[in-house]
């Protein structure tokens, strides 16, 4: 018998759509993204793009993150590593709002610009602005040879390779990697964190790869509590701390490609609002890793019990609380705070994705969205 292959399901390696694929592919980007980077049996960050504008860095008053959609949710963690690792304070801004809003920009502040596509207009027209005020700007893209990658001072790719999917998935997760790195180099250069902490992280990295793979292995479980929820109107989602931008993106991924209306909230802004909207046809996703506010989060978790919510949480590996409460746990490998983000992450793409397929959605080109905007 002839075997007959398209060549879009030759790209697609095996999987049904590229989203899967890509998914799957980020313990591979991970790696890709830090290999020559990273060297953490000598204790070496090195990135040509940082080592040549070390004082920029060093100097700067700020740092002020340009994005839009998930690369501002990659933004948002980068504040939380840059701030608690390097001490060094951090703005990030919608790249759309920013550019319009007459911002203060001195020869002092460092703005790096992250985008995906290295395309998106609004990032595009805020690095000119930058550029124009005298700030040092530097980019994290993903496509080689990009508008941005080319207008920025410097900048460090992400070796992700091309992300095909409307919905971003390894770009995001390398996002993450590359702002890890650059945090943890001007933390070294600064002596923000102790040689041996630094070294700690060093190594926890180099795990991360194999526990995303890991993560991998659990997806009928995801499938599973996707199937539960496919029916839902709504959906919340809520982490704190390095984990509050996941529930934006957590969010975001449901939205998407399920066309399901999704909400991601600061854990403890739930009181100030989204309470309000919880019963029992409510799915709330929460992030509640055993480091970093947990208690708190577990008492979230109690209020949304006791309002009869359904709780999905994603917890640490031995968790022994929260699966008391929960409805569904998931279960992610411990690992330093700090990179909790890279994979906490993953379940909850899986869990959009599924929830998508189950209801026949176009996964890959989801309705009304572009992989690139190149309009305003
Ligand atoms: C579009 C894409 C998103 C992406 C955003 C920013 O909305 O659909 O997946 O996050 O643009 O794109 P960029 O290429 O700048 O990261």
């Amino acid at each position: 018998q002839e075997l007959q292959l398209s060549l879009e399901q030759i790209e697609k390696g095996g999987y049904d759509h590229f989203m899967l694929k890509e998914i799957h592919e980020q313990p591979k980007a991970i790696i890709d993204t830090y290999r020559g980077r990273m060297l953490a049996d000598e204790g070496i960050i090195r990135m040509a793009g940082i080592d040549d504008n070390l004082p920029k860095f060093l100097n700067a008053d700020r740092i002020i993150i340009v994005a839009c959609g998930t690369s501002w949710h990659a933004g948002l963690v980068g504040e939380y590593l840059f701030e608690d690792m390097a001490r060094i304070p951090v703005e990030v801004e919608y790249a759309s709002e920013f550019r319009y809003r007459n911002p203060i920009i001195t020869e002092k502040d460092v703005v790096i610009a992250i985008s995906q596509s290295g395309e998106t207009a609004d990032t595009l027209a805020a690095i000119k602005l930058a550029k124009s005020k005298g700030a040092f700007v530097f980019g994290v893209c993903n496509v080689v040879g990009s508008s941005i990658a080319r207008e920025t001072h410097a900048g460090a790719y992400t070796h992700a390779g091309p992300e095909i999917g409307v919905a971003s998935t390894k770009a995001f997760t390398t996002q993450i990697t590359v702002l890890s790195l650059i945090a943890l180099k001007l933390a070294k250069e600064k002596g923000t964190l102790s040689k041996a902490a630094f070294q700690t992280y060093l190594q926890t990295m180099q795990l991360i790869p194999a526990q995303v793979e890991k993560l991998l292995e659990i997806d009928e479980h995801v499938k599973n509590i996707a199937s539960i929820y496919k029916d839902a109107k709504n959906c919340l989602y809520l982490g704190r701390g390095f984990n509050f931008p996941v529930a934006l993106e957590g969010a975001l991924k449901l939205k998407e490609i399920s066309y399901i209306h999704a909400e991601g909230y600061p854990a403890a802004e739930m009181k100030h609002g989204p309470i309000a909207l919880i019963d029992e046809n409510m799915p709330v996703f929460v992030i509640a890793t055993n480091k970093g506010h947990y208690e708190k989060v577990v008492s979230n978790i109690q209020e949304i019990k006791s309002r009869s919510g359904k709780i999905v949480a994603v917890v640490t590996e031995g968790d022994t609380t929260v699966k008391e409460i929960a409805d569904h746990v998931i279960e992610i490998p411990d690992t330093e705070e700090a990179f909790t983000p890279l994979l906490t992450t993953i379940p909850l793409q899986l869990l959009s994705y599924h929830i998508a397929v189950m209801l026949g959605k176009n996964v890959d080109q989801p309705r009304n969205l572009a992989k690139s905007v190149t309009v305003e």
